[in-house]
């Protein structure tokens, strides 16, 4: 039988890490399989508007709460001709898309994300491309995207029937420049070059921006700190933020390290920080740059190696991971992860949206729905804002291969704008049942609380087409608050959302 578990956290609304920035609940939309293509743009869908978009998706995307939308790439970003996707769509090109073996055929692209990114109430966050392309090509879609007008590319866009500027603040100096399988892969040191001189002339056009430099693609890429520190030693005048991406997924059947992959998470924002600082302690300057953690999730990535071709078909199923209810667990404790480092982590994307790798699903001329991970994300982006709280905890411990000993119990506290206090709290203990212990003295020990928790007794239950709702949140009747306590159960392998509400 299962041993049950004892763990204990407690925090003062008066100790805080920091503020949650609105640009944490990021997510992201590339041109690959069906992001775009049936995923949110499906002209003819019974539910799609006048622009395209499929309104069961936007009802999906608004109950989800992301803030910020990274578009359009991704690997797809670094062959891309922003030019081929604005204008009149029967002049558009067909194209090929190397980065995933697909034809693109440009019926979307940056005026409608722009109405997509309207319609749903995110901040857009566009990428250029500096793989295939330069500085040039960045400064005329800067200046498509963001003067007014009176110039060539401004009164194009003027003449594609967007009168208005769409000023965009941030974005991402190319994609993934580190890792072999990009298109026009450079050194650290090329690519810092090149990420400089961007930078600078963007900000002849707008000092305003806010610009990313692309990190290491994962923290287990050979070249993981040199490459950040020969890219800030070139760009850190120039540029905001730096870039960190992290997929995980059990490999080879691990499930103890799976459970644990926010300990890598961790280790990866802890060593980027360290880096980032030691190149601005170097130059003696008090500018910090933060981490745009703006690819994270939980991907199944060797599944979509074996099947790798699309043989240039458009808009192949491609990466269309279906999250289990451990799934949700690891991706619930990623974005605790987030949440706790929020202090240099202050922007991050969901990787990514719909139907690739996505919290949303749909079928073509079907329906759309959940998936598990759709459940933590919302919870996070609709609880988790305010003042993140330093939290004492006191847990029992697992072992793991990849990464020692950690706690079962991976937990964080935010204080809420209207007094209340939102603990979010994942049981990566793979069998047993964890009591939770958390002491509200410093809230005054009076008020109400109620749990939402998100646990299945088969750890690889799904939701899918044919039955939606087979995994959801439910209300954890475990909870109480008795003489400034806090108590509640939870299950094994669970997600939890812990609302204090003082009196
Ligand atoms: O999100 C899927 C892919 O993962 C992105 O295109 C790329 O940037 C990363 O390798």
């Amino acid at each position: 039988m299962a041993e049950h578990l004892h763990a204990r956290i407690e925090f003062d609304p008066r100790f805080t890490v920091a503020e949650v920035p609105d640009r944490l609940f990021g997510s992201f939309v590339e041109h690959l399989g069906r992001c775009v293509y049936t995923g949110i743009y499906e002209p003819g869908h019974p539910t799609a508007n006048a622009d395209g978009l499929r309104g069961d998706v936007l009802d999906l995307v608004a109950e989800l709460g992301p803030t910020m939308i990274r578009y359009p790439g991704g690997n797809f970003v670094s062959g891309y001709r922003w030019e081929d996707g604005v204008g009149p769509k029967e002049d558009r090109p067909r194209r090929l898309d190397l980065a995933w073996g697909t034809t693109e055929t440009n019926q979307f692209g940056l005026g409608e994300f722009m109405k997509f990114c309207r319609a749903v109430g995110v901040e857009p966050n566009m990428a250029v491309n500096l793989g295939t392309r330069g500085v040039q090509e960045a400064l005329d879609l800067l200046e498509y995207a963001n003067h007014p007008g009176g110039t060539y590319w401004s009164d194009l866009r003027r003449s594609h029937g967007d009168e208005d500027p769409y000023g965009i603040k941030l974005w991402c100096l190319g994609n993934e420049m580190d890792g072999p399988w990009q298109i026009g892969q450079r050194t650290a040191a090329e690519y810092g070059r090149i990420a400089d001189q961007t930078a600078r002339a963007m900000r002849m056009i707008d000092p305003g921006l806010d610009l990313v430099a692309c990190g290491s693609s994962s923290r287990g890429m050979p070249t993981f700190g040199e490459w950040e520190a020969e890219v800030l030693a070139n760009s850190y005048k120039s540029v905001d933020y730096i870039s960190a991406h992290a997929y995980y997924h059990p490999g080879d059947g691990d499930i103890p390290s799976f459970m644990a992959s926010a300990q890598d998470m961790e280790l990866f924002i802890s060593g980027v920080i360290a880096t980032a600082d030691a190149v601005g302690a170097k130059l003696k300057t008090d500018k910090k740059i933060d981490i745009s953690f703006d690819e994270w999730n939980v991907w199944y990535q060797e599944e979509w190696e074996a099947s790798a071709h699309a043989e240039w078909v458009e808009a192949p199923r491609q990466l269309e991971d279906h999250y289990s209810a451990m799934d949700a667990v690891v991706f619930g404790s990623l974005l605790i992860t987030l949440l706790r480092r929020c202090d240099r982590v202050t922007a991050a994307c969901l990787a990514q949206l719909v139907n690739v790798i996505g919290p949303i699903m749909t079928e073509p001329g079907g329906p759309a729905w959940r998936q598990t991970t759709f459940f933590p994300f919302a919870e996070a982006s609709s609880f988790g804002r305010g003042q993140v709280l330093h939290v004492n905890a006191d847990s029992p411990r697992f072992d793991t291969t990849k990464y020692g000993e950690v706690d079962a119990l991976h937990s964080v506290a935010v204080a809420n704008a209207d007094g209340s206090v939102t603990v979010f709290a994942v049981n990566r203990d793979l069998e047993s049942p964890l009591s939770l212990e958390v002491d509200t003295a410093a809230l005054g020990g009076h008020g109400e609380v109620t749990c939402s928790t998100l646990s299945d007794s088969d750890p690889n239950a799904k939701n899918t087409l044919d039955d939606p709702e087979r995994v959801t949140p439910v209300e954890n009747k475990s909870v109480a608050l008795a003489e400034g306590k806090v108590t509640v159960e939870l299950p094994a392998m669970s997600w939890n959302t812990i609302r204090i509400r003082p009196r």
